[in-house]
C-alpha cells in the first residue's frame, strides 16, 4: 500500500510518536509511507514526501508535530477537496491516516465519502472525541496543567489569595475536571457544570469568613472572562484574587509515557486496519482495548462527563 499521513488542527504532544508508529509499522508491513506537511492545506498544495524509517528517528519524545499542522476551513468546499484528491492520485497514495480532533475528522469523513480510504486517529489535548476514552495529548496537557496549578497554590497560599486558573479544552471540561481533582481545587467550573456566579461568590465569602486562607478555582476556557471574575471575587468575597490563563503552554512539551504508548498502539492499529480493508473509521481505546468506530458516528457521539468523577468532586472539594 501507499499510505499518506498528516496532522491537522491544534497540535498535541504525542503526534510525533504516532507519525513514527505509522511510518515504521507501514514500512514493516511492506508499505510505502508518505508524510504530508501542514495538514489538509499541505495535502491540497502537494507538500508530500516519502518517509524512511530514519526520517522518524529521534522524534518520539518531541512535542509538536514534525509534519506541521494547519486549520483549513476551506476544506469544506468540494472544489478544494477535489484538489486534495488530485494530489493523492498524483502520488498514487491509496490510503490516508489523519491525526487530529473533530475538525480533522470532519475532513476525513468528507474524503471517505469521496471514496478515499481514510482512518482518523484522535490527537488533541481536549479529550473531546467521544469514540475513545483518551485522546493523544490529553495526558501531557493534564500533567502541564497540574504542575502549573500546584505552583499557583504555593503562591496563593503564601499570599492568602484566591487563584482562578483557566485551562484549555475548547468546549470539553475534561482538562478542568481532571486537573481540578488532581490538584484538590476548591471549585471546578466546566461547560458541563456551568457557572453559577452568585453561588461561587457567596461560597467564597463564607469560606473566607470561616477562616479558609486561600482558594483555587479551576475553570474551562470559553465560559467567562476570568479577569473580570477575579475582580468580582475580590470585590465581594474578602479574598484578594488573581486570574491566570494557562493558554498554549498546555499544547507543548515532551509527551508523557501514557501519550507515547497510546500513540504507538493507535498508529500500528491503523496500519493493521488498512491492511484488513477497514476504512472510514476513527480508532481509539475503550477500557484499554483497541477499537474503531465509523467516523460519521464518532462525530455525533456525545462526550459523557464521568458521573463518578463529578460525584467525587462534590464529595471531596
Ligand atoms: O483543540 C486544541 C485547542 O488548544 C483548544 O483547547 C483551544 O480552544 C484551541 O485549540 C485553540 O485553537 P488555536 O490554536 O486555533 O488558537
Amino acid at each position: 500500500m501507499r499510505i499518506g499521513v498528516l496532522t491537522s488542527g491544534g497540535d498535541a504532544p504525542g503526534m510525533n510518536a504516532v507519525i513514527r508508529a505509522v511510518v515504521r509499522a507501514g514500512i514493516q508491513s511492506g508499505d510505502q509511507v508518505f508524510g504530508i506537511y501542514d495538514g489538509y492545506r499541505g495535502l491540497v498544495e502537494g507538500k508530500i514526501t516519502e518517509f524512511t524509517r530514519k526520517d522518524v528517528s529521534e522524534i518520539l519524545s518531541k512535542g509538536g508535530t514534525i509534519l506541521g499542522t494547519a486549520r483549513l476551513p476551506e476544506f469544506k468546499y468540494e472544489q478544494v477537496r477535489a484538489l486534495a484528491q488530485r494530489q493523492l492520485e498524483k502520488y498514487d497514495i491509496d490510503s490516508l491516516i489523519v491525526i487530529g480532533g473533530d475538525g480533522t475528522y470532519t475532513g476525513a469523513l468528507r474524503l471517505h465519502e469521496m471514496g478515499i480510504n481514510t482512518i482518523g486517529i484522535p490527537g488533541t489535548i481536549d479529550n473531546d472525541i467521544a469514540s475513545t476514552d483518551y485522546t493523544i495529548g490529553f495526558s501531557t496537557a493534564l500533567n502541564t496543567a497540574c504542575e502549573a496549578i500546584d505552583k499557583l497554590r504555593d503562591t496563593s497560599s503564601s499570599h492568602q489569595r484566591c487563584s482562578i486558573i483557566e485551562v484549555m479544552g475548547r468546549h470539553c471540561g475534561d482538562l478542568a475536571l481532571y486537573s481540578g481533582i488532581c490538584c484538590g481545587a476548591e471549585y471546578i467550573i466546566t461547560s458541563e457544570t456551568g457557572l453559577d456566579k452568585d453561588k461561587l461568590l457567596k461560597d467564597l465569602k463564607s469560606n473566607r469568613l470561616a477562616g479558609r486562607k486561600h482558594a483555587i478555582v479551576v475553570i474551562s476556557e470559553n465560559i467567562t472572562d476570568v479577569h473580570q471574575l477575579a475582580k468580582d471575587v475580590e470585590a465581594f468575597s474578602g479574598y484578594e484574587c488573581r486570574a491566570t490563563v494557562l493558554g498554549y503552554v498546555q499544547r507543548g512539551g515532551t509527551p508523557t509515557p501514557e501519550d507515547r504508548l497510546l500513540a504507538a498502539r493507535l498508529g500500528k492499529y491503523s496500519v493493521d486496519l488498512l491492511h484488513e480493508g477497514i476504512t472510514g473509521v476513527a480508532v481509539g481505546i475503550r477500557q484499554n482495548e483497541l477499537h474503531y468506530t465509523p467516523i460519521e458516528q464518532a462525530l455525533i457521539m456525545q462526550n459523557e462527563t464521568s458521573e463518578e468523577l463529578t460525584k467525587l468532586v462534590q464529595k471531596i472539594s
